[in-house]
This record gives structure tokens, C-alpha cells and sequence, in this order.
């Protein structure tokens, strides 16, 4: 029995295999496409000609795909499903919680120990001491797992069982990061409409950024306790502002619709009566399904 298998070997799924060759775990791998393993069966990993040939292999399998359907194309079949009675099986491809824990049910099913992380991470990442995985579920499966996980990423942490919470976890601070990308995106456009330099604006937003972490912590918080009273600047103040935003690219020609986007959210929320409360309110607005949705 090798160490461990590795399904998928795309970006992510060849850093992963790469890194625990050099790690000294014995690495089976399998790809759809052969070509993409040459180089690790190189480096000193073994071939297998089917997924249900690299399932038998090993003790530990991680499957990291584009998402649960390519999974589910090779491990739902008779022949795999046969294989994975005993299995520690760990779900690194990227999914919402509710397929986590289809996942992990099904698994059940199948005798095996299903675990699902996220990677919070770019492949050039993998190996690293503060690197990230988070994982949660079967928790014979993750302590099975867990050294080869360290070995991905020093900073690896279990949830708990219920197989969802990785997926969860991961969602909610991509979202964190990507609306504050977006919210720069848009920065560097109103650069160009307000005629202030777009480059002298990605230097002066280091600085600005290094207090973004306390201030998004402390939205957070109330958000989730439900009390918005305390704010130095009231949700009504920061939808003036968007607008102007809003005006400003408008004006230039170009497209207004990050800052219309916000500002609609603000509109909602003053209406509904927190115009005097904390941003943290919007989160009233956002329990509510969109008009259009
Ligand atoms: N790249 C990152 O920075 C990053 C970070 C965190 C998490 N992730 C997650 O890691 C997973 C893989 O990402 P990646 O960057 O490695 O993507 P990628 O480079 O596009 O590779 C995709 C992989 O999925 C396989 N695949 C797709 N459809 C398949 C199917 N129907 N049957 C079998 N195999 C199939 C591909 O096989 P072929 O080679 O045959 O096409 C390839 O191995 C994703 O869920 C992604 O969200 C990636």
C-alpha cells in the first residue's frame, strides 16, 4: 500500500502531489488526461491507470478536481465504490457545504472515512508552515490524513464533524477577500475618472489596509451578536458616499455599477429603518432574498 493517492493532478492537485513526494510519502497518482503526471511519475510517483486503481492503492486518498460533478464522475461508479470500504477519502476539490455533506453520506454509505477541506491557498503555496487547510468531518478519517495534510500545509485545522464546515468556513472568507478586491478594482476606476494617480493610489492603500483587518473584525462581531448601535459613522453617512462614487464614474463615461450595486444595499437598509446604526445592519438587508432572486 503506497502512503497516500492523489486524484486530479491539475494546478492545484500536481502542487499537492509534488510536495508530498518530497515530503518522502510514497504518492500513487491518476489524472484523466495521462500526460499531466509525466513529470511527478518522474520525480518518483506511481502510475495508476484508472481512479479506482489509485482508490485500491492506497490508504489515503485526495481527490482535487474542478468541483463535485468531475469527482463524481469517477468515484460513483461500481467499480470505485467497491474500493473504498475502509478508505480515508479526503475531498479537496472545491464545493458549496450542502455537497460536503451529500459527500460525506454518501461516503458513509460506502464504508469509507470522508473527510472535505478547503485550500485557502495557490499552489505555489503548498508546503508552506503557514499555508491553511481547513477540514471537517469523519474524524478517524482526518487523524488518517493529517500528517500528509501538515505536510501540505503547516497550518492545518479540523472543524469538527460535520462535513459542511470547511466549505462554510472557506465561502464566507472568499468573500471577504474578493468584495474587498473588487471594492479596489473599482478604486483604481475612480482614480482614472477623478484624475487622481492610479498607481500612487496602489501604493498610498498598503498603509490604508493595515487597519481594514481590526475594523472588518470588530463589522463582523456585531453582525453576527445582531447589535448595530455603536458606529462613528451611521450606515445613512456611507450610502451619501457611494452615490457620489457612484456620480463620479458615471460622469466619466465609464461604468457605475460596483458603486450602484453598494449603494442599492445602503438604500434597502436606511429604508428598513438602520440609517442611524452601524454598516454591520446590512446584514438585515442580505437575510432577506433579493426582489429579483
Ligand atoms: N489553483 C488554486 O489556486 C486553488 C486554490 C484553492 C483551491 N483550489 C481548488 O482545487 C481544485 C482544482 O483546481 P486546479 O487549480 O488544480 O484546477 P485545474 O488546473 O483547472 O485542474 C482541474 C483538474 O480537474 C480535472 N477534471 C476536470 N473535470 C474532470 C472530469 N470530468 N473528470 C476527471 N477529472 C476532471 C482535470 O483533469 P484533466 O487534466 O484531465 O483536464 C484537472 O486535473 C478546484 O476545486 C479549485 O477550486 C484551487
Amino acid at each position: 500500500m503506497a502512503d497516500v493517492g492523489v486524484l486530479g493532478l491539475g494546478d492545484m492537485g500536481a502542487a499537492l502531489a509534488q510536495t508530498l513526494l518530497t515530503a518522502g510519502f510514497d504518492t500513487v497518482v491518476w489524472n484523466r488526461t495521462s500526460s499531466r503526471a509525466d513529470a511527478l511519475v518522474g520525480a518518483g510517483a506511481h502510475w495508476a491507470d484508472t481512479a479506482e486503481a489509485a482508490l485500491g492503492a492506497a490508504d489515503v486518498v485526495l481527490v482535487c478536481v474542478d468541483d463535485y460533478a468531475a469527482t463524481d464522475s469517477f468515484l460513483k461508479t461500481p467499480q470505485a465504490e467497491s474500493t473504498l470500504r475502509g478508505r480515508a477519502l479526503v475531498q479537496l476539490s472545491s464545493g458549496s457545504p450542502r455537497q460536503a455533506r451529500e459527500g460525506k453520506a454518501w461516503a458513509d454509505g460506502m464504508g469509507a472515512h470522508y473527510v472535505d477541506g478547503a485550500i485557502m491557498a495557490f499552489p505555489s503555496e503548498i508546503g508552506g508552515r503557514e499555508t491553511t487547510i481547513v477540514a471537517s468531518g469523519d474524524e478517524t478519517g482526518f487523524q488518517r490524513a493529517e500528517p500528509l495534510l501538515r505536510a501540505l500545509a503547516g497550518n492545518t485545522a479540523y472543524l469538527g464533524s460535520d462535513a459542511g464546515l470547511a466549505s462554510a468556513l472557506d465561502q464566507a472568507l472568499i468573500s471577504g477577500v474578493l468584495g474587498t478586491i473588487l471594492g479596489v478594482v473599482n478604486g483604481v476606476l475612480l482614480c482614472e475618472a477623478g484624475g487622481f494617480p492610479a498607481a500612487q493610489y496602489a501604493e498610498i492603500l498598503g498603509g490604508f489596509m493595515t487597519t481594514l483587518g481590526a475594523q472588518a473584525q470588530a463589522v463582523a462581531r456585531r453582525a453576527a451578536e445582531g447589535d448595530y448601535r455603536e458606529t462613528q459613522a451611521a450606515l445613512r453617512t456611507w450610502a451619501r458616499a457611494l452615490e457620489h462614487a457612484a456620480e463620479t464614474t458615471r460622469e466619466a463615461g465609464a461604468s457605475d455599477e460596483v458603486a450602484r450595486f453598494i449603494s442599492g444595499l445602503f438604500r434597502r437598509a436606511v429604508e428598513a429603518g438602520h440609517g442611524d446604526h452601524d454598516i454591520a445592519a446590512l446584514i438585515e438587508v442580505l437575510r432577506k432574498p433579493a426582489a429579483d432572486g
